[in-house]
């Protein structure tokens, strides 16, 4: 029916008006580029617009849709995209974050809640999710990702596809969702967003690519491609990458749209002499859709009287587009995502914000905690201090468009909703950072930031006193949200400003420290580490971030995070990643081992593993136990570990399986995270936790190439982060 449909409309199609469909226009505020779309009504009557994105709301969207539907010829509705990332009025915690819940349920219901959303809102194509695999933490965008690990991210990959797609794209309330940026975006060399990434094919197949490969297994509708160069050859230009791997590989059937004017950057990037070439040039390698640019539509009409491209290559595209407009309905009621009472009905409605405090406490990752610093007891007086105490535009993070930050709970705010009766001594304490120059950046970018002109002594001052006259000090220090995402790599990724000189104040005054961090990315805490009672890790929670952390401080919900991107102690060991290669001289930590694998300055070991995360109760492991101690290439292994709450109250521990390949005809790393379950324990209370590994869990990019496995001793570890686990060993027959 769609073929002969699709088939029908283009045989009517003008060839200028088929380059128009694979136009996609930037109509709104969010530009993250240097180009914004010009005459876009004109175009949109004309029929050479075939998608629209940055504008929302069902009155801006049915005008818009309007003007092509009852204007253009052939009536063909547009495409409505978003940078749907972390919710889209409900905001919830940054991906990062999110992450860090370790609960796929609760991932793929805040998906489906943002879908839910967005589609009442005329939106039918989300930008997410982001998949790219980030090592990297001066890489900005690391924030908007799962973390480090590859078989974690593909688990967390499929579950925003099913969320947001819900399985059927006929449905009014889901929406396409586009996996990005395909592809390794995250490999940017040195952690410079933009930058090149160079690496090996086994490194890609291995430990980048298959997130991707889960979004599009799961069914993902489209693919965006990334601004990076692969190896020399640019992303949109890459024709081994969308027409070799993405669709003969893996069968991708979808429409791929290009990032921000990228195939402008063609030229840029110097491997296409100019727009005429860069249009060619993206069009066969693949790629569909042109975003901003223009590029195609300035040029593909040339290009076909030049015999430089054909045109069965624009009708491929072009199909691929209709197809996706068609799977949404948009041929049978072009408003279908346009209804304003079902928006009035939807939109932050009650239940909302709840699932969103929910998700945003399961992300909080509780970093440290002595001599139970936390949780606060009740009736306490607290010295709040800090930047980020009463902030609410950072609380909505980055790349949050329709969020209204003035929605959203600041830390404040949270305590003084909640139940715990806490006598608050607020003084700010420091600015975030006091450089004019990045401030105003910041601020040209939708920051926010406001800035207090006293002198850093007179404000550390102020917060000194308010620790003295209080039982306990929260410091609630971090990043702006503009410092991280994208185009906001940093080379120091510690506190920026003057807080660390704000913390070491407060630390004087003898009182406990509870430090509440908010980031985009891991930072380096070696002294936070050292000297805080407490640190709780929060991410930016989104629309209910301060009451989520007042339920951590004062302990009505029990912290359960763990951390799904390792912070190292010191940038210079950056990239610093788990699942790391032992090398030839692996370091042991003896002091005096020079010719090892290691720094003068540093040890190799990270501040916080990958994993890691604590609870207000304690989990002890028991042995790991294996149903055999050999298996053949047919069986599945049964890896069981007992876990018990030795602690005095209920809480969750995110059980992780990791393994290692200890003999391979290639290097692998010393363990791999394979499983994981996330088990709710009362106290005293013991639960067998039972692992299947398949073979697919054992298999690899093996020396020649081909994905299998291979025969040899297998270790198994359990526990409670990357580092700490009981082992197990098997023999692969
Ligand atoms: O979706 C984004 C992408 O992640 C970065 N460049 C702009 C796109 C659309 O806003």
């Amino acid at each position: 029916d769609m073929d002969k449909f699709i088939t029908n409309l283009m045989s009517k199609m003008t060839l200028e008006e088929k380059i128009g469909q694979l136009n996609l226009v930037s109509v709104g505020f969010d530009v993250t580029g240097p180009i914004v779309s010009e005459n876009v009504e004109e175009k949109i009557k004309k029929g050479l617009v075939g998608g629209v994105f940055n504008t929302f709301t069902p009155v801006a969207v049915r005008k818009l849709q309007e003007m092509a539907v009852q204007n253009t010829r052939l009536k063909i509705p547009l495409l409505f995209g978003y940078d749907v990332i972390h919710g889209h009025r409900t905001i919830f915690p940054i991906p990062l974050g999110l992450s860090a819940s370790w609960d796929l349920a609760t991932i793929e219901k805040s998906a489906r809640i943002a879908a839910d959303e967005a589609s009442a809102d005329g939106l039918n194509w989300v930008f997410s999710p982001m998949v790219d695999i980030a090592r990297d933490p001066r890489w900005g965008r690391i924030a908007e990702g799962a973390g480090e690990d590859t078989w974690y991210g593909s688990r967390v990959a499929e579950a925003m596809v099913r969320g947001y797609q819900g399985g059927d794209l006929a449905l009014n309330n889901t929406v396409m969702a586009c996996v990005k940026h395909f592809a390794l975006y995250g490999g940017a060399l040195a952690g410079r967003d933009y930058n090149p990434v160079d690496m090996s094919e086994r490194s890609m197949l291995q430990d980048y690519l298959p997130p991707y490969r889960a979004a599009v297994d799961a069914g993902v509708a489209t693919v965006m491609t990334s601004f990076n160069d692969i190896n020399g050859i640019p992303a949109a230009a890459n024709s081994w990458l969308i027409n070799d791997l993405l669709r003969k590989q893996w069968g991708f059937r979808g429409m791929v749209v290009s990032d921000y004017t990228s195939l402008t950057e063609l030229v840029a990037h110097g491997v296409s002499a100019n727009e005429y070439e860069a249009a060619a040039d993206a069009l066969k390698a693949g790629n569909d859709m042109d975003m901003v640019g223009e590029v195609y539509l300035n040029n593909l009409g040339k290009l076909t009287q030049d015999k430089k491209i054909v045109v069965t290559q624009i009708d491929a595209a072009c199909r691929r587009i209709l197809e996706a407009k068609y799977k949404l309905g948009l041929f049978d009621d072009p408003y279908r995502y346009a209804d304003e009472q079902r928006a009035k009905q939807t939109l932050m409605k009650n239940e909302y914000r709840e699932a969103a405090r929910d998700v945003a406490r399961k992300s909080i990752v509780l970093l440290k905690n002595n001599n139970n610093a936390l949780p606060l007891k009740p009736g306490a007086s607290v010295a709040l201090v800090g930047p980020l105490a009463r902030s609410q535009r950072d609380m909505i993070g980055n790349w949050s468009g329709a969020g209204d930050w003035q929605q959203a709970v600041s830390v404040d705010q949270g305590l003084k909703n909640s139940q715990g009766h806490l006598q608050i001594n607020y003084a700010k304490g420091a600015n975030i950072t006091d450089d004019p120059v990045l401030i105003q950046r910041l601020n040209t970018h939708g920051g926010n930031l406001e800035i207090d002109q006293r002198s850093s002594e007179a404000m550390i001052s102020e917060a000194v006193e308010a620790a003295k006259k209080s039982d306990v000090v929260i410091a609630v220090v971090g990043e702006s949200q503009g410092m991280t995402g994208e185009a906001s790599s940093r080379a120091d990724i510690s506190l920026p400003g003057k807080q660390l000189d704000l913390l070491k104040a407060l630390k004087n005054t003898g009182k406990p420290l509870v430090i509440v961090l908010m980031n985009g990315r891991p930072l380096t805490l070696p002294w936070e580490q050292a000297n805080a009672d407490a640190i709780v890790e929060t991410w930016f929670l989104g629309t209910e971030a301060g009451n989520a952390i007042a339920d951590v401080l004062l302990g009505t919900y029990n912290p359960s995070g763990k951390l799904t991107a390792t912070f190292p102690q010191h940038v210079g060991q950056v990239p610093l990643f788990y699942n790391h290669k032992t090398t030839g001289r692996p370091y042991g930590g003896e002091m005096l081992d020079k010719y090892k694998s290691r720094y003068l300055d540093v040890s190799n070991d990270p501040l916080y593993p990958f994993g890691h995360g604590l609870s207000y109760t304690t989990f002890s492991y028991g042995d790991v136990k294996l149903s055999k101690n050999e298996i053949t290439t047919q069986d599945k292994l049964t890896v069981t570990c007992q876990v018990k709450n030795t602690g005095t109250r209920a809480g969750e521990e995110v059980v992780q399986l990791y393994v290692q390949d200890v003999v391979g005809s290639v290097t692998r790393p010393v363990k791999e995270l394979k499983g994981f379950q996330k088990i709710m324990l009362q106290p005293g209370e013991s639960k067998e936790v039972t692992f299947t590994l398949t073979q697919q869990d054992l298999s690899f990019y093996r020396r020649d190439m081909t994905f299998g496995t291979e025969p040899g001793k297998f270790n198994v570890f359990i526990g409670g982060n990357s580092k700490d686990g009981q082992r197990a060993s098997f023999e692969l027959k």
